[in-house]
């Protein structure tokens, strides 16, 4: 299936969830936060099925709407809008505030199962990727410590939680220890990463991906994953096997690098775009 047969895929899924959790329209009323709001507005706008959507009180807050989805032990979360946060986490999440709105829009309780892997998922990844490569900046690392990347993950899920997002990203997303340490990868601070990796050259392969022409030319891609078996091959004498649990540590590594060197934004229409090739089996349309 292309991109396009995807997404409208994805879209009737969406229209159809909506109208489900209308028409059981009972019990408790679903605290949202104003970004959660704004798109539901915005979807109202774009619906033509109209009064379907939720209607804005006066007083600012939604008519009580019970997700589809959405198991009753879970409302407790709904009204606790305050995240418990570890204190432990060194990642700095104002750098991307508006990234971590967008995430937890995207992974929405009661539809991210269902777009886990088109939406989700990916932008969860990015998430991730761009709050270690900012956070780099700071600490010089791109990595984090395996004792505290546990604390981290659980605050990054509290906080998208308490603006609406599904509370099992965890699970829905198979976040591992891995997706915010260095793994395997030999190499984790970004002293000793531009000391390895041609830094310019993989900059400018990946500063401006190439919407259309990125997934068959693979520019960015090619660049990544060159200074992925790079760095993966800093302390053996051979190179690494392509697709290596190193090189793929690495690989995060290298996009995390890739991240801190960007703004949020374009770091996120990179991993996208990247991520895109690979969901749609990468150049087998080329
Ligand atoms: C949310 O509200 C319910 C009842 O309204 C309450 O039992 C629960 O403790 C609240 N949860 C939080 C986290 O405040
Ligand atoms: C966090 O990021 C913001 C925005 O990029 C920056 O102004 C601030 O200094 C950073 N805070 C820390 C503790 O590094
Ligand atoms: C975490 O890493 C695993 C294994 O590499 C991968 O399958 C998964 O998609 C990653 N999840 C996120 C949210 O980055």
């Amino acid at each position: 299936m292309g991109p396009a047969g995807r997404l409208s895929v994805a879209a009737a899924l969406l229209s159809c969830l909506c109208l489900h959790g209308l028409l059981g329209n009972s019990g408790q009323a679903f605290a949202q936060g104003p970004p959660v709001l704004h798109r539901i507005d915005h979807a109202e706008e774009d619906d033509d099925s109209g009064g379907l959507m939720p209607e804005l009180s006066p007083t600012g807050s939604p008519q009580p709407f019970v997700p589809f989805l959405a198991p009753a032990p879970l409302a407790p979360f709904y009204n606790n809008s305050t995240p418990k946060l570890s204190g432990l986490n060194s990642l700095n999440f104002t750098a991307i505030n508006g990234l971590m709105t967008t995430t937890a829009v995207d992974c929405f309780a009661s539809f991210a199962p269902f777009l886990a892997n088109v939406i989700c998922c990916p932008q969860l990844q990015a998430t991730l990727t761009i709050l270690i490569g900012q956070s780099s900046k700071q600490t010089g690392s791109l990595a984090l410590d395996p004792t505290l990347a546990n604390y981290c993950l659980s605050d990054v899920q509290q906080l998208l939680m308490s603006q609406g997002a599904s509370d099992d990203l965890h699970s829905i997303c198979s976040v591992h220890l891995s997706n915010a340490t260095e793994g395997s990868c030999p190499v984790s601070t970004v002293d000793v990463f531009e000391s390895v990796v041609d830094s310019s050259k993989l900059l400018e392969a990946c500063r401006k991906v190439d919407p259309v022409n990125e997934c068959c030319s693979q520019t960015c891609q090619s660049a990544i994953s060159d200074a992925a078996r790079k760095i993966s091959s800093k302390d053996a004498a051979l190179t690494s096997d392509t697709a290596s649990p190193k090189v793929n540590s690495c690989r995060n590594v290298v996009l995390r690098w890739l991240s801190s060197r960007l703004e949020p934004s374009s770091a996120t229409k990179m991993l996208r775009q990247i991520s895109n090739c690979n969901v749609n089996g990468g150049t087998s349309y080329c």
